[in-house]
């Protein structure tokens, strides 16, 4: 599967393609631009179709004309972008997948976009077309690795955006070659989600992060058992016990030793397979944890995007990859676990294994003097239950500055993230009273304001953590038309506009 994508400044009348796609808002008054010039072309057939209420602009609606060769165009797929009001970016990107996964529906193998053509108010034309690209393009995600040639579904592999006027050609191409790099880079992370936990262990991560080391000329380290050790990470070593897994410190710079560039570090959690170890999960409860490393695929595909857009910024990404499996050597409830800061930790549950993994890499962090960390991970089921699965992931900030970043790169991408409180009182949840400093699970109540004090306890920079739990798998794409079952990705496009926005 690949996507070739490019830019031409053509008159769509006349454009080679399968499927010319052309969006139209519901409420849109005279035709124009593209949707003119084809419907002028072709004799009327867009009107007709309009006047006939067979199709109405409605988000996420499409309408398929054939032009019997008035146009270059094979086909048309005409895509509803809703009221103009309530138009925006995250309108164009699920607009763009629709149009796609309805073209290649029929067969379609290359696909012609105008929608970029319209202006999103307050955003550049590039931002438009980087848009597009990555809605045609995550739509067109398919996993591959383990199925039999018969059941791979088809798919588009050239994507051409059109340019109508030259003055704004250097802005799409731009966009458009953005998106390509941030699209790819979702795509190797659900390719990391989607694996399965027998496949995707902690060495499979750490050969993703050499691959990427390899192909961007990033400085990587990877941390075995005798490192960590070395490193006295008590609270990452306690939770690979139970495992027959070798555990994985994944550290990749991007600029490293560039003192010029302001530092950035990245932390994902990448727990490969959480059965809870001897706080074993319920059978159902165990289903989706292949998807634990969530946040370590979100670090690892920012940090490819990052580096191939070749983002002035000295970037770290920290992903403590692990297993946790109950065994005969697992960590214990009530087990006292000393951090690599010299924090002790009583184990409660050993369910709550990611702040346990989170903690020696938070503290590692510390040792670049970061500007800002963030922290990405599927923590709690406690951040599901408030915020609902699928729809906006836990943000928590010692950092008014960081948190407001993230909240715009999230306005941007539609990556969804919702500010939640560091309050006090969670604080004395965690507090052990008799054997440790703190203890590492706050019980049912509140639970995901407790981990998140828990991880800030680990901290000494601004810092922001954002809770995935439930954002990393969909059973289906539902409106967000640009996702795929199984993984999504999530968390690569947040970090990438956070990242390049606050450098530039
Ligand atoms: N990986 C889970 C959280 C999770 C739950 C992710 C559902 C995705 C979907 C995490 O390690 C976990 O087990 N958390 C516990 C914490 C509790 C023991 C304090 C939880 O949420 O139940
Ligand atoms: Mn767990
Ligand atoms: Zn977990």
């Amino acid at each position: 599967m690949d996507v070739a994508t490019s830019v031409v400044a053509a008159d769509v009348t006349s454009l080679t393609t399968d499927a010319l796609v052309i969006g139209l808002h519901d409420d849109g008054g005279e035709l124009a631009g593209a949707a003119r010039a084809s419907d002028k072309a072709t004799g009327g057939a867009i009107s007709e179709l309009l006047a006939g209420g067979d199709f109405t602009g409605k988000p996420g609606a499409t309408a398929v004309i054939y032009p019997r060769g008035s146009l270059g165009a094979r086909r048309v797929v005409l895509v509803g972008l809703g009221a103009s009001h309530s138009y925006g970016l995250e309108v164009v990107r699920r607009a763009a997948a629709e149009a796609t996964s309805r073209a290649a529906a029929l067969g379609a193998t290359s696909v012609a976009m105008t929608l970029h053509q319209s202006p999103v108010p307050g955003k550049s034309a590039a931002d438009v077309a980087q848009a597009t690209v990555e809605g045609s393009m995550l739509a067109s995600y398919r996993f591959e690795a383990t199925l039999r040639r018969a059941r791979q579904k088809s798919s588009i592999d050239t994507l051409v955006l059109v340019a109508d006027d030259r003055a704004t050609l250097h802005e799409v191409e731009a966009g458009a070659g953005r998106g390509a790099v941030v699209a790819r880079a979702v795509w190797a992370a659900r390719d990391l989600v989607n694996q399965p936990p027998n496949v995707a262990n902690p060495a499979y991560l750490a050969a993703h992060a050499r691959h990427l080391a390899q192909r961007y000329g990033l400085a990587l380290h990877v941390g075995d058992k005798v490192w960590a050790a070395e490193h006295q990470m008590g609270a990452f070593l306690a939770v690979t016990q139970g495992s027959r897994n070798e555990p994985a410190f994944i550290v990749l710079e991007h600029n490293a030793g560039r003192l010029d560039l302001p530092t950035l570090v990245l932390v994902g959690k990448g727990v490969t397979f959480d059965t809870g170890g001897l706080s074993l999960k319920t059978k159902d409860g165990m289903i989706p944890m292949k998807g634990d490393m969530g946040g370590a695929a979100a670090v690892l595909g920012a940090m490819q995007a990052i580096a191939e857009l070749a983002v002035p910024v000295h970037l770290v990404a920290i992903c403590p990859c692990v297993e946790n499996m109950p065994d005969g050597a697992a960590y214990r409830p009530s087990d006292v676990i000393v951090a690599s800061n010299g924090v002790s930790i009583e184990i409660h549950s050993t369910d709550a294994e990611g702040r346990m993994v989170l903690a020696d890499a938070l503290v590692y962090a510390g040792r670049y003097s970061p500007a800002a960390v963030v922290d990405i991970a599927t923590l709690t089921g406690a951040s599901v239950a408030a915020l609902g699965a699928g729809v906006s992931a836990s943000l928590f900030a010692s950092s008014e500055e960081v948190a407001a970043q993230l909240s715009a790169a999230s306005d941007n991408c539609g990556e969804r993230v919702w500010r939640m409180p560091l309050f006090d009182e969670y604080r004395d949840t965690i507090d052990a009273k008799v054997a440790a400093d703190l203890k590492n699970s706050g019980g049912a109540r509140g639970g995901v304001g407790t981990s998140a004090v828990f991880l800030q306890a680990f901290t000494d920079y601004p810092w922001a953590h954002v809770d995935m739990a439930g954002m990393e798998l969909v059973d289906a794409p539902g409106k967000k038309t640009y996702l795929t079952a199984g993984a999504t990705g999530f968390g690569v496009r947040l970090l990438v506009e956070f990242v390049a926005n606050r450098v530039s």
